[in-house]
């Protein structure tokens, strides 16, 4: 059965396919192994049980493809389609080199409209004649607490899929009216490691040295909203069902399920993006304006690790807790 219309480049001729794989999306796409990397196996096993053969996935903000490369080894037998559509053209050049092989994954770049500040919308990325077939279902993993521009981009969503379509999405930085005691969102660590980063510094002289910047209002807040731009704060889970519905859905399906991350591969994560969890430990060049010394980077990681140790109570691993939305259009 032929998955992909007639006249679709599974791949497209543009200049990122050509570019070389970055080590950012290299380091990302390590968290494959991590056991908190576990949240995909529920969105599989829904996958699954919904597509078709020569039904086509759009994946969207597949990023690396991690999601798609583990369809493909899992529901092997199945003749569907993925296509991957991100706006990140490093990630989405990873994925066209893990998978571009495979004649099932198809590739889309989101541009950024510079003019407008915004992403282009599906019906601006995606050719005519897929828009005209409309896909059979969307998948978002991981990514939709990043989406600035959501009732829009779910409306898009909408307009792309077939009207017995399905929409999956997960995340585990949504937010819940009640969360156990002991469970996390997991973005909401970085949040209480600043806190109790904090506390070490007043209370243990190895870190004297940035005492001061603690005072120090202005750069304070100036490292308050730098963290926010890294780590987004959490939206409460109506204010994604409330868009989900005015864009042309149904919620079917609500869950919530505990995930267990380690905290040596949390941390890992984390310590790739050390300038935003504590980036007032030595200053930052987008506050500062100057890049912090080696020597402080070390010790900014040193810190964040006894922050966690600090708020895990030096256990190995804590509980997240994901959730996962299905939606058909109405
Ligand atoms: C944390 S990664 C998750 C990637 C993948 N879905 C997974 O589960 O491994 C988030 C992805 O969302 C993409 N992204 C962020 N904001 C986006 C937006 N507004 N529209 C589309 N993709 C977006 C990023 O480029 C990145 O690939």
């Amino acid at each position: 059965m032929q998955t992909w219309p007639d006249s679709f480049p599974r791949i497209p001729d543009e200049e990122w396919v050509q570019s070389p794989v970055g080590e950012l999306a290299l380091k990302y796409d390590t968290v494959e192994d991590h056991g908190w990397y576990r949240n995909l196996d529920r969105t599989i096993q829904d996958l699954a049980g919904f597509l078709k053969p020569g039904s086509i996935l759009l994946d969207y903000s597949g990023g690396t493809g991690i999601l798609a490369g583990r369809l493909l080894e899992e529901v092997a037998e199945r003749n569907f389609g993925v296509l991957i559509v991100d706006s990140s053209p490093k990630f989405l050049r990873l994925a066209v080199e893990k998978l571009g092989r495979h004649q099932r994954m198809g590739f889309r770049l989101i541009r950024y409209l510079k003019e407008q500040k915004r992403l282009q919308l599906l019906q601006e990325c995606l050719d005519p004649v897929m828009q005209e077939r409309g896909v059979d279902a969307i998948v978002s993993t991981n990514a939709i607490h990043l989406y600035y521009d959501l009732q829009e981009t779910l409306t898009s969503w909408r307009k792309a899929l077939k009207n017995d379509g399905r929409v999956f999405i997960q995340s585990g930085n949504i937010g819940m009216p009640y969360t156990p005691a002991g469970a996390w969102i997991i973005d909401e660590t970085v949040d209480a490691i600043h806190k109790a980063a904090m506390e070490i510094v007043a209370e243990d002289e190895t870190y004297a040295a940035y005492r001061p910047t603690l005072s120090d209002s202005q750069r304070m807040e100036g490292h308050d909203a730098l963290r926010r731009k890294f780590f987004l704060p959490v939206r409460p889970i109506d204010h994604y069902l409330e868009r989900i519905e005015a864009a042309g859905f149904t919620v079917r399906e609500v869950t919530h399920l505990p995930i267990e991350a380690h905290v040596d591969q949390w941390y890992e994560f984390l310590s790739a993006y050390h300038e935003g969890v504590l980036g007032w430990v030595g200053g930052s060049r987008r506050v500062e304006g100057n890049d912090p010394a080696p020597a402080d980077v070390e010790q900014r990681l040193t810190l964040i690790r006894a922050a966690m140790e600090r708020i895990f109570e030096s256990r190995s691993s804590f509980q997240a807790l994901w959730t996962y939305i299905a939606a058909d259009p109405k």
